[in-house]
């Protein structure tokens, strides 16, 4: 891989432990998370149908992401502790002007989606 393709990403943990992540162009977010075994939820594997992806997003980078569609709108609405910043992680992809981008976990996040299903505790 060419270092041009390489993304760095740092994600502040729900103990405000910092994990720098390293990703490339098009890597999606919060399957290159789990790649780092950084604990980020993924609960309807990125099918864009949960929140427990939530993440906030530093605003230095918050403007060049792509707007988010009125579906992540509207799930985002029913996130717990939701800010202007809030954004759902899979609907991330890298890209070069991301790099040094930085996210933060949630205190909490809330499954509503998958039924009977009792997320994991981490
Ligand atoms: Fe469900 Fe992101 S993992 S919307």
């Amino acid at each position: 891989k060419s270092e041009d393709e390489i993304v760095n990403i740092t994600v502040v943990l729900k103990d405000g432990e910092k994990v720098p992540v390293k990703g490339k162009i098009g890597d999606n977010l919060l399957y290159l998370a789990h790649r780092f075994q950084v604990p980020m939820e993924g609960a309807c594997e990125a099918s864009l149908a949960c929140t427990t992806c939530h993440v906030y997003v530093k605003s230095k980078h918050l403007e060049k992401l792509p707007e988010a569609t009125e579906t992540e709108e509207d799930l985002l609405d029913m996130a717990p502790f939701l800010k202007q910043n809030s954004r759902l992680g899979c609907q991330i992809t890298l890209t070069k002007d991301l790099d040094g981008l930085e996210v933060e976990l949630p205190k909490a996040t809330r499954n509503f989606y998958v039924d009977g299903h009792t997320p994991k505790p981490h």
